[in-house]
């Protein structure tokens, strides 16, 4: 079997809209190999989660394929978990209908589903909110449903859009410790998208800066910082100096993407 899991080849997508053609990702290319983590980061509206949801297979790229395991991706794949930017949970369900809902799809029993949901739902410390509606939670709690049902189709690989964005910061960081430990049992391939190069630089093995709108590939760097990785790190000099020159990066796309107002007085 190849050790490559995902190939994305000269990928661009173009949106056609009222007022024209927009184009959202250009000429993007990346490979992604068995069990890495691979986050990518860069400017708001450069094309991450258009870039995601080529590879989930919602969204057909306008020129360039994306392969998975060595064959083109054309329909919504099953091997492809996704933990979207907004939770995305089903209202009218209860926390273990949420995350049973995938292996009941798959026609599993309904026996099977329970104890999968179940295992997934303590995974993530919700025991005791199986029966609870998504309204009821909290937004990190909301957030762990979320990954619960992702987890709970035993994806090989984990597509994550800014899913810690919307937590506060102790979640986030209890989530990010979750998720290192889930990836790590599980060797599971991971594209993580994210605002925070903090997050990147402790969850990735590479990290991906994105050029703004159309996005591409600006830098690949390696992240050799060492696993396990404790929060800790973020004080340490290589983690800083990574920090330095992902943001350099990041923000020269930022700045250049703004169309500030023009002073004229
Ligand atoms: N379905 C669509 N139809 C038309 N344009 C779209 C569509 N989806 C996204 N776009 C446009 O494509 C560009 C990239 O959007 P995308 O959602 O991929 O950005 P993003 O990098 O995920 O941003 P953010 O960090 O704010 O989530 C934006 O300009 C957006 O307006
Ligand atoms: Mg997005």
């Amino acid at each position: 079997m190849s050790d490559v899991m995902i190939r994305a080849e000269n990928v661009s997508m173009t949106f056609r809209t009222r007022t024209g053609e927009l184009g959202a990702v250009e000429d993007f290319s990346l490979q992604v190999d068995r069990g890495e983590v691979v986050c990518i980061v860069g400017a708001s509206g450069c094309g991450k989660s258009t870039l995601l949801n080529m590879v989930a297979g919602f969204l057909r790229p306008t020129a360039g394929r994306i392969l998975l395991e060595g064959k083109e991706i054309t329909a919504v794949e099953p091997r492809c978990g996704m933990i979207f930017q907004n939770y995305a949970l089903f209202p009218w369900m209860t926390v273990r209908g949420n995350v049973a809902f995938g292996p009941r799809l798959r026609g599993l029993s309904k026996k099977e589903c329970n104890r999968k949901a179940q295992h997934w739902i303590e995974r993530v410390g919700l025991q005791g909110f199986e029966q609870a509606y998504p309204g009821e939670l909290s937004g990190g709690m909301q957030q762990r449903v979320a990954l619960c049902r992702a987890l709970a189709n035993e994806p090989e690989v984990l597509l994550c859009d800014e899913p810690f964005a919307a937590l506060d910061a102790m979640t986030r960081q209890i989530m990010q410790q979750e998720l290192l430990r889930i990836v790590q049992d599980s060797a599971k391939t991971v594209l993580f998208i994210t605002h925070s190069i903090d997050e990147a630089l402790i969850l990735s093995d590479r990290l991906v800066v994105m050029s703004a709108r159309p996005g591409r590939v600006k830098a690949v760097y390696n992240n050799d910082l060492p696993r396990p990785r404790k929060l800790d790190v973020q004080l340490t000099d290589r983690f800083l100096k990574l920090k330095r020159q992902v943001w350099d990066l990041v923000q020269e796309e930022v700045m250049g993407a703004m169309v500030l107002p023009v002073n004229t007085t």
